[in-house]
């Protein structure tokens, strides 16, 4: 994994000395642990051949222990050093993985579901965290120690017998090669299962109203029960692999220790060793199997650790759609003049255009109110606008500049949007409407709130404008949602205000008092407003109904009144409805 140059090496490539100095404490701690059974083996001989003093059995047990202390301290360093870069990497990667899929669009939102890109926080980062700390420790430990105590055995003990013991082993490293991809691929299914699994349980949870409405409880538990049994059998795949690999290892381990006591056994009775060279001998073989056992684990971790890397690679190389140009135009702020030239946009190739060859101007300072059938494409033209997307064709121009040449902060800082589906994050209602004013004082902050005709609501609640919102807090109903998202983006004050359907879930009175506050607020501010109502949209200066992307009519309300099109025959219907209603 650490070969490949991708993500993870340059994160790697920060920590290089830490993993240095860890793997080199790892080495002194492997080496000072090769002398301990020489000096057991040193104590059998002396004592079986009575040349050894109790002075010399209490130096060489003295020894024994400043080896282990050696070892012990070793031991602590290498796990500061080395699990704590994996951690500092795990913390680092999660921070800019998280600053990455902020910068992606829309597009990519819709593509990827949300438990999906969760599962590469949770699971995947973890894996791959063991994959840079744990497996890392095992895998050189395995190497190292193994060649150091191959050595030792060649040269204290005896070579025949030490090749003996090579010959079971060279099966354990073709096996770890061959099940290394096995592992990988069930530990790739295995982490998508979850993913899957995720998915499922977070849209159970958006959709639970939905879901008891319709009363379909039964049948998402049985959707439930399909993807759960899923995750279960590509985790029995990667226990099953496991259950066999394991035993397995075990047996060559175990044939290994046969083969050479039978042979050390005879060379000792043939005096061709000595009995402490035997013993030490037994101890070396016992530190070669925690190696071997190791490096089947550190297999496992870094197949796993791969396949994880793969799946967050993927976000680190998705190129977010929209980006600053390089060369942006040199702007202070914009002052709000849009101009709509012959855009055309489709959000897909194989899909029909949203917005058809569309132009439209918008002065300074306007009112314009866009008006359609549902999914006549208004919100699609604010999302252009916004730059949320790019037209597929045309150009739209803020102040004379192309949005493209805009840059991105400084033109979504001078617009203010209100979602056709509002939004509050899980904190305090005024944090809340501070969101894009962060430094808006407790003043404004309940301006903003009288202007959008919600103060009087927030005042009613207990905690007042402390009120936390969501999850343990308060539930607001939709229509104190939506004007609470209003008044965060009047708190803005932006040069272009955006209500995408804004006042859809306000009762009329309450958007009559809305609208009036926002004439004398928007007075020389451009603002756009998508509206269903045909009251809504009386005052503003120029109304546009769009119709499968196309401009169908635009004009003064008189003028459109004039023309007994379109609107014209929208406002006799939501007149006649009005009157049915008051009957
Ligand atoms: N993310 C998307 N991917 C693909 N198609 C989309 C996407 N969003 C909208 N569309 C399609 O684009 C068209 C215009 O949608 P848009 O959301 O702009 O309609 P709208 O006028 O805002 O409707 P409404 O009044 O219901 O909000 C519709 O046909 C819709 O199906
Ligand atoms: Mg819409």
């Amino acid at each position: 994994m650490k070969k490949k140059k991708g993500i993870l090496f340059s994160y790697l490539w920060k920590h290089k000395f830490s993993y240095l100095l860890g793997l080199f404490t790892l080495l002194i701690v492997d080496y000072v642990n090769l002398f301990i059974p020489q000096f057991t083996g040193e104590i059998t001989d002396g004592l079986t051949s009575a040349a050894l003093s109790i002075d010399g059995v209490i130096a060489i047990i003295m020894k024994i222990l400043i080896a282990a202390l050696i070892i012990t301290i070793g031991r602590v360093l290498w796990r500061f050093f080395i699990f704590g870069s994996s951690r500092k990497i795990e913390y680092a990667l999660r921070n800019d993985m998280f600053s990455k899929l902020v910068t992606l669009t829309q597009r990519y939102y819709n593509e990827h579901k949300t438990g999906d890109l969760m599962t590469h926080f949770t699971n995947d980062l973890e894996a791959l965290r063991q994959s840079i700390g744990p497996a890392v420790i095992s895998a050189f430990d395995a190497i190292v120690m193994t060649a150091l105590v191959l050595y030792r055995m060649m040269v204290y003990v005896d070579l025949k017998l030490t090749l003996l013991t090579l010959i079971p082993m060279s099966f354990i490293a073709v096996g770890g090669y061959y099940f290394g991809e096995a592992f990988e691929k069930r530990f790739a299914e295995k982490q998508e299962a979850f993913a899957k699994l995720s998915d499922q349980v977070q849209e159970s949870i958006s959709g639970e109203r939905v879901i008891k409405a319709f009363v379909q409880e039964e049948k998402q538990a049985e959707a439930f029960a399909k993807v759960n049994l899923y995750n279960k059998n590509k985790n029995m795949q990667v226990v099953k692999l496991m259950a066999t690999v394991m035993p397995l290892l075990d047996f060559i381990i175990g044939l290994s220790y046969a083969l050479t006591i039978v042979y050390g056994g005879y060379l000792a009775i043939t005096s061709q060793i000595t009995l402490g060279r035997f013993v030490a001998f037994n101890q070396y073989l016992g530190m070669l199997v925690w190696p071997m056992i190791a490096l089947g684990d550190s297999i496992t971790m870094i197949s796993q650790g791969r396949a994880a890397v793969h799946r967050i690679q993927h976000i680190f190389d998705e190129v977010p759609e929209i980006q600053d140009d390089p060369h942006c135009d040199e702007l202070e702020n914009l002052s709000g003049d849009i101009v709509f030239d012959h855009v055309s946009f489709s959000y897909a190739e194989d899909l029909p255009l949203a917005i058809d060859q569309l132009d439209l101007t918008i002065k300074k300072g306007e009112t314009l109110a866009v008006l359609g059938r549902t999914g006549a494409g208004k919100t699609t033209l604010v999302n252009l606008l916004m730059r949320l997307y790019d037209p597929s064709a045309g150009e739209i121009r803020i102040d004379g500049h192309d949005l493209r040449k805009i840059p991105l902060h400084l033109l979504r800082e001078d617009m203010a949007y209100v979602p056709q589906d509002s939004f509050l994050f899980s904190d305090s209602l005024a944090n809340n409407i501070a969101f894009g004013k962060q430094d808006a004082s407790m003043a404004e902050i309940m301006q903003a709130c009288r202007d959008a005709c919600v103060h009087d609501n927030i005042v009613d609640f207990p905690s007042g404008y402390e009120t936390r919102v969501g999850e343990r807090g308060v539930t607001l109903s939709g229509g104190q949602k939506q004007r609470c998202s209003i008044a965060r983006a009047l708190l803005k004050d932006a040069a272009i205000l955006i209500l995408d359907d804004a006042l859809s879930a306000v009762d009329t009175d309450t958007e009559g008092q809305i609208l009036e506050n926002l004439k004398r607020i928007r007075q020389d501010k451009t603002t756009i407003m998508i509206a269903h109502r045909v009251s809504t949209v009386q005052n503003a200066d120029k109304i546009l109904v769009l119709e499968k992307g196309k401009e169908a009519e635009y004009g003064t309300f008189d003028e459109l009144m004039e023309k007994q099109g379109i609107f014209y025959e929208m406002f006799n219907k939501q007149q006649l409805e009005k009157q049915l209603r008051e009957d």
